[in-house]
């Protein structure tokens, strides 16, 4: 499927693409990139929808397809780094279930065989500020998370003294560091495997080596059970 977007984008641009992945990601079928664009009036959103970035992290940032992040509610400048990492190669990550670093599923979509980026730094910057500005995604933990392993996680976040940086609840990151509180289950794990085993390497990840070094995987997977179920729409 993620093979067919690519194509269809690089062959016949997004427009095309976008009715073709419409049903699958939700659009109305028939409903083509301009007219979803012209209900819209952020230039961060139209953006969005027509660097194709709907059809992986979904409408409004919080319907990510696979493992995919959410990104709606992120950090604003947290969320412009990503973005100009991803695309410049400079965040790759561990191998997606086909064998690839896992952002390439990303860059593959944002950059041209030839190396050219189709999004600019401003594009990005315009796209962050507004996904910056929605409402976080209600959590959607897997519904076979045991209690007993939650409650393990949230004392292990905070003897890791995970709050430090990204807030007592993973709710309160400081200045230009991401939330976590509500993050998707599987990607919360494959981030802190990725820091922990010097696979995502990118920004400030080094900051945060040190507290991740010493985890095993069933403790990652515990931190990530109990963060997993953080509502942070909830207030
Ligand atoms: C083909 C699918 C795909 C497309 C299109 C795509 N992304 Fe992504 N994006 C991903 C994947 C997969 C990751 C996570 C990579 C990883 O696991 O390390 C990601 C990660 C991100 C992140 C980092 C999130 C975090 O919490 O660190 C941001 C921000 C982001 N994408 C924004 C965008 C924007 C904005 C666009 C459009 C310009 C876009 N993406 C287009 C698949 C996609
Ligand atoms: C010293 C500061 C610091 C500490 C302590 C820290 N982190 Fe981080 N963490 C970061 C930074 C900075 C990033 C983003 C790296 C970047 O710039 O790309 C990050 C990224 C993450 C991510 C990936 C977020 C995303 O959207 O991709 C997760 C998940 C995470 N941290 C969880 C934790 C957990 C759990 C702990 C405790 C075991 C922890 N962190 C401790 C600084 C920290």
């Amino acid at each position: 499927m993620k093979r067919t977007i690519r194509h269809l984008a690089r062959v016949v641009g997004f427009g095309l693409a976008l009715s073709a992945i419409g049903p699958f990601v939700g659009l109305p079928t028939g409903l083509s990139a301009d007219h979803a664009v012209a209900k819209t009036k952020h230039p961060g959103k139209r953006l969005y929808m027509r660097r194709t970035c709907v059809a992986c992290h979904g409408r409004n940032g919080k319907r990510a397809i696979q493992d995919y992040p959410n990104v709606a509610g992120q950090e604003k400048s947290y969320l412009l780094r990503q973005i100009m990492d991803i695309v410049e190669g400079k965040r790759t990550g561990g191998l997606n279930a086909q064998g690839k670093p896992r952002a390439e599923a990303m860059r593959g979509a944002l950059v041209t065989p030839e190396g050219q980026p189709r999004i600019t730094r401003e594009e990005a910057k315009q796209i962050s500020d507004w996904l910056a500005s929605l409402e976080p995604a209600k959590p959607n933990p897997p519904k076979d998370l045991k209690p007993e392993d939650i409650a393990a996680g949230e004392k292990l976040y905070k003897k890791k003294r995970c709050q430090t940086c990204h807030g007592k609840k993973g709710d309160k990151p400081l200045k230009g560091y991401p939330y976590v509180a509500g993050q998707k289950y599987e990607y919360i794990i494959h981030q802190m495997q990725d820091i922990r085993d010097k696979k995502r390497t990118n920004g400030k990840t080094k900051t945060m080596f040190n507290f991740v070094r010493k985890l095993k995987d069933d403790e990652i997977a515990k931190i990530a059970a109990w963060l997993s179920t953080i509502d942070r729409t909830a207030k």
